[in-house]
């Protein structure tokens, strides 16, 4: 007998009635208010996602069990993982077919250990599994299966797989109409009980930050980066540029996403890498690595890995940054206060020659008299405190290069929490036919640098279960306790859910979510608690 111990999720929203419209707002606009957000409360991606998808350096080939293993294997030793990159897993390349009873199946020969398997190897390690699909006949290359006319049976196959992120793309879908399929494959999603990630990839048709806050979790704004394997830097400009105008849509749960990153990708520079990065962590965009992670200099580890800029991208308040002025070749971009009352600002020359750049800080709405400390986000280095004498900063920005700024009344710019976990998964066997007690641990480690109160455990847990939660310094442990008495044979699982809230802001955080396995062999006497 298979009990399936699942955790309720209080959800329902329907899409919210927005037009699509294909123009961006444009940048003079004051920043509007966007579409009154995720009731949805599945406390999921409330700071942008961070992983590594395989596209922009793979394509389709050679995606396969084996290189997603070892990219896994090269997130844990690189550092990337200890920085918060937890999503991954294939995109197209995934290879599932549609068997003769409708059911999306693995393919073995490139992925032998099937795609549970692959996704309870990733969850042993602490990350999260990511998987891609498509809304429509068939995927973008038509070699696989979308999910048009059959989204509930292939949601509830993402769970079964134990997806924690499902990308949708958009190929292949003449005639649908946008809205109602990301809202069915959302219905779908939340009929089939696992919580998920879903990542829309439209590329921007049918405006999806116009309404697709309450049925998706971040959403491409614009084509794709670049072909896979081929940098393309002027492009990944223009998508920087294009999205940063849609600043008034992105929010906690719900990101404008220009695609996957193209850092350390080869062909680009220190600066470049480093130009590209800041963008897209002032832009709050999702932070889904697209280099081979398994095979880079230290160079590309210092610039993905750097702390805080990830603290600016991972702010509780969710904040996208934009260019709120051009000066030149020069784009200052701000409009990104920052949890601790600090924000960010970023200086980015395209130009050829050495620019100097003044702001106001009544640009900032900062009191022009006030004595500010200022952090270079790169440099590692605060200066301060300082009044300027003339109300402004000057700053020197080197040619194709930027210059990243936390500026703040305090000294002390502190990083906000970035959980890493040793596991999302606790997989125990019982033995024998008398009542046991069977223990997993979790372990949290907050790589911020404020403490957090206890995490807590959201929901009723099945009655075999108890979870104890302690404190270690900045680290929990999560104890699972398990009480076999009464069981009868079988497969039992659960999901458990904890909840925390950022003590600066007093904002939810992102929930945790892991899976425990149970297997009995055979009936066990005494009595269920
Ligand atoms: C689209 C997406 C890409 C990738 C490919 C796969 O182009 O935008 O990110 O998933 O499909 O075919």
């Amino acid at each position: 007998m298979k009990k399936f111990w699942l955790i309720a999720v209080v959800v329902g929203l329907a899409a919210g009635g927005g037009q699509a419209d294909d123009g961006v707002i444009p940048a003079s606009q004051a920043p509007g208010k966007a579409l009154k957000v995720h009731a949805m409360d599945d406390g999921l991606a409330l700071t942008p996602p961070m992983g590594w998808y395989p596209w922009n350096t793979f394509g389709q080939e050679p995606q396969n069990e084996k290189l997603i293993r070892e990219i896994v294997d090269a997130l844990a030793a690189s550092g990337l993982k200890e920085a918060g990159y937890t999503y991954v897993g294939p995109d197209e390349g995934i290879c599932f077919s549609r068997g003769s009873d409708g059911r999306i199946t693995t393919n073995l020969q490139r992925y032998p250990s099937g795609l549970r398997g692959l996704g309870d190897f990733i969850h042993a390690k602490g990350l999260k599994y990511a998987l891609y699909t498509d809304a429509g006949t068939h995927t973008c290359s038509g070699a696989m299966p979308g999910t048009n006319g059959h989204e509930f049976e292939d949601m509830r196959q993402f769970a079964e797989w134990r997806a924690d992120y499902v990308k949708i793309d958009w190929c292949n879908t003449e005639g649908q109409d946008i809205v109602k399929t990301y809202t069915k494959l959302h219905d779908a999603q939340h009929a089939a009980g696992r919580p998920i990630v879903h990542s829309l990839c439209s590329w921007g048709d049918g405006s999806p930050w116009l309404w697709a806050a309450p049925v998706g979790h971040l959403w491409r704004t614009t084509a794709d980066i670049c072909a896979p394997g081929q940098v393309n830097w002027e492009l990944a400009m223009k998508i920087a540029a294009d999205n940063q105008k849609l600043y008034p849509y992105a929010g906690p749960g719900h990101w404008n996403d220009p695609d996957m990153l193209i850092a350390g990708m080869p062909g680009l520079s220190e600066a470049r890498n480093r130009a590209f990065f800041s963008l897209w962590c002032i832009m709050a965009a999702p932070l889904m690595a697209g280099n081979d992670v398994r095979d880079m200099s230290e160079s590309t580890i210092r610039v993905l890995t750097n702390p805080e800029a990830i603290a600016v991208n991972q702010d509780p308040l969710g904040v996208q940054g934009h260019i709120i002025r051009t000066e030149g070749k020069v784009g200052i971009w701000a409009g990104k206060p920052l949890f601790d009352g600090s924000q960010a600002v970023l200086f980015f020359n395209q130009g050829a020659a050495v620019e100097s750049v003044i702001l106001n800080l009544s640009e900032l709405g900062i009191d022009p008299k006030a004595a500010l400390y200022t952090r270079d986000i790169w440099q590692h280095a605060t200066s301060g405190p300082a009044v300027s004498p003339y109300g402004a900063l000057t700053v020197m920005v080197p040619p194709g290069d930027i210059r990243m700024y936390r500026i703040s009344s305090h000294g002390d710019f502190p990083l906000p929490p970035v959980i890493v976990a040793d596991t999302y998964l606790i997989s125990l066997r019982a033995s024998g036919a008398s009542a046991q007690k069977l223990t997993g641990t979790v372990k949290l480690i907050n790589k911020g640098t404020s403490e957090l109160p206890l995490w807590k455990v959201r929901q009723d847990l099945p009655p075999w279960l108890t979870v104890a939660v302690a404190k270690n310094g900045k680290a929990q442990t999560f104890t699972n306790s398990i009480s076999t008495a009464g069981l009868k044979k079988g497969l039992y699982h659960a999901v458990v859910r904890l909840d925390n809230t950022e003590p600066l802001t007093g904002k939810p955080m992102s929930a945790v979510y892991y899976d425990i396995d149970l297997e009995v062999p055979g009936d066990v006497g005494g009595v269920a608690r």
